[in-house]
């Protein structure tokens, strides 16, 4: 006869409230016990709440987002009538003593027995991180049935009967406790190898966890304790997290960290050291996605994200769609490519950026003069090409921006030759070809070879030779605006210098405010190499470099 009953928040022990992170049911479910119907959540585990009883879920009692309390109502269900079992709010372990009694085990062959999870020692709940059988399947004593997994390690828990699968009471992702029923078994007519057909009367051998040893065969008769030598640690039974040829896992910080069991179930799975992954969570909790995100990074990099310095917190998941229509674009091929350096320079480098203006106003009117003539040459000389001739001319004299830390990081390689990269706005990304041995050419040759190299960019038709040996790196917005940023360097690189738009200011020249063209410059800096006194002689420097238009068109030997 069906009855409707409530299922209840089981005793929730020290805390007084804990949240719904997950309702696992809906209206009209048909749910089995132990199915799990929500999922809560302390500061310090997650737990799913079960039926305490098989049914239809007529009745939702609690959302996402609820704070509940231990008794607070979960589903109502139209139970499926099952041995007279009280409808109201059993405890876990209650529930375990439900099931077991389940059956009605008749004295004689083709019991249907319960098979136990054993003694966990000191653990209360241990994860079910895998279910091995299903319902049908013919299983032998110490079958392994399901494997949990504790902090410590992972145990297969073996079968103690021998026959057919007729029911699996535990799912992946589920927290069990020693006692709890984890299949089951319709045994075969052998009665000395059905085990303990009065089950719950029976002492079921004692497992204890942290303590590997091979289950022995439950009887009728009570056995003795199993003996602890009986396995050596490193069976089968017991694996550690740290397999060869696997991704190394640290044991504590993986059993520490705040995750979920299918999250858990998800890191092994993939072999990701959850202990290293920051969760973006509620209070930090990790995701699925945090998980995902973490390996789509080691792939996209080739490193595991903060090796160079702790972990990195991540940037929240969030659905935009929730929000408003929106649309995806996927990244062009050369941002796919530049985006993990740019972020690996930017998370490995200290950058600091040294701001400074540079009087351009004699220079432009140089520019302007010689303009007329250049073009007639094929020559567009733009302000670019002057900034790469006096760059030049204060790397020759900076000799430590012109450099690279070796892989010790504790060395610096001095470069003797200097070729200078430029960032170049393309259709398809950001690129930085390199011009090459600037201190060999004049301001002519220089704007010859920019002009050729942004076409060359523009066009898609770099070589990767045209885009490496870079000594120091030049990324101008001149061309469209703004008046300071921050260049991030190209690693390996020591330095970038940024450029803005000029634009005509009043400079007190010590008795009158004058009309002058001020080039901004951003010179960003890795300050392990670099300290500030030294960037801002560099940019004083070159401030000066472009005052100095003779020096700038002057012919290179
Ligand atoms: N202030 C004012 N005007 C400037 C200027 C500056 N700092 N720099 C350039 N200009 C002017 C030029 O004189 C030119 O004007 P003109 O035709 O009247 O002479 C115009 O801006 C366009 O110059 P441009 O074609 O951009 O030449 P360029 O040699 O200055 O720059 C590239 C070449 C490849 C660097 C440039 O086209 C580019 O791609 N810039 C973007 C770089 C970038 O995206 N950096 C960001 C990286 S995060």
């Amino acid at each position: 006869m069906a009855s409707e009953i409530t299922v209840s928040v089981p005793d929730l022990g020290d805390f007084k409230s804990v949240d719904v992170i997950e309702v696992l049911v809906r209206v009209g479910d048909t749910v089995d016990i132990d199915t799990p119907l929500a999922t809560l959540e302390t500061e310090k585990a997650t737990m799913d709440v079960p039926s305490t009883a098989a049914g239809r879920v007529t009745a939702v009692l609690l959302m996402r987002g609820d704070k509940v309390v231990s008794g607070a109502p979960v589903v109502k269900l139209e139970s499926r009538e099952i041995s007279g079992q009280s409808s109201t709010t059993p405890t876990p372990a209650q529930s375990a003593e439900v099931i077991a009694s389940l059956p009605s085990v008749p004295a004689v062959v083709a019991q249907v027995v319960p098979v136990k999870v054993p003694d966990l020692g000191d653990f209360k709940a241990v994860d079910v991180v895998d279910v091995l059988v299903k319902v049908g399947d013919t299983v032998e004593l110490n079958t392994a049935l399901a494997t949990l997994e504790t902090e410590k390690a992972t145990m297969d828990v073996p079968s103690t009967a021998e026959g057919r699968v007729t029911e699996v009471l535990i799912n992946r992702g589920d927290k069990v406790a020693a006692g709890a029923v984890v299949v089951m078994v319709e045994a075969s007519s052998t009665p000395v190898k059905a085990a303990a057909v009065q089950a719950p009367a029976q002492p079921i051998v004692a497992t204890p966890i942290s303590v590997p040893v091979e289950i022995a065969v439950a009887t009728t008769k009570p056995v003795a304790a199993p003996q602890p030598a009986a396995v050596p640690p490193g069976t089968p039974a017991v694996r550690s997290h740290l397999e060869p040829g696997k991704t190394p896992i640290e044991d504590v910080g993986f059993s520490r960290a705040y995750a979920g069991p299918s999250v858990r179930l998800l890191a092994r799975e993939l072999g990701v050291d959850l202990g290293k992954v920051p969760g973006t969570g509620s209070k930090g909790r990790i995701t699925h996605a945090d998980v995902k995100n973490w390996v789509k990074q080691v792939l996209a990099t080739g490193q595991l994200p903060g090796s160079g310095g702790g972990g990195l917190p991540r940037i929240a998941t969030v659905d935009f769609a929730k929000f408003g229509p929106v649309s995806v674009e996927p990244l062009t091929r050369v941002q796919k490519i530049s985006g993990p350096r740019l972020h690996a320079s930017w998370v490995n480098i200290p950058h600091v950026t040294q701001y400074d203006e540079a009087d351009i106003t004699d220079l432009e009117a140089t520019r302007s003069a010689l303009k007329k003539v250049t073009e007639e040459k094929g020559i567009k000389l733009t302000p670019l090409a002057f900034i790469i001739r006096a760059c030049v001319q204060v790397l020759k004299k900076h000799p430590r921006f012109n450099a690279s830390l070796d892989d010790s990081g504790e060395n610096l390689v001095l470069k003797r030759y200097l070729h200078i990269g430029f960032a170049a706005d393309t259709p398809q990304g950001l690129v930085v070809p390199v011009l090459r041995d600037a201190d060999r050419k004049d301001v002519y040759e220089i704007a010859r070879d920019l002009a050729a190299l942004s076409e060359k960019a523009r066009n898609g038709k770099l070589t990767a030779a045209d885009m490496q040996g870079g000594c120091f790196t030049i990324s101008s917005l001149g061309g469209i605006g703004g008046t300071a940023f921050t260049p991030i360097i190209n690693a390996p690189e020591v330095a970038i210098l940024g450029v803005s738009k000029s634009s005509m200011k009043p400079v007190w020249n010590g008795a009158a405010f004058m009309p002058r063209m001020m080039l901004p410059l951003s010179l960003s800096y890795d300050h392990r190499v670099i300290d500030g006194a030294s960037a801002a002689r560099f940019t004083t420097d070159l401030s000066r470099a472009l005052e100095d238009i003779a020096a700038l068109i002057e012919a290179v030997p």
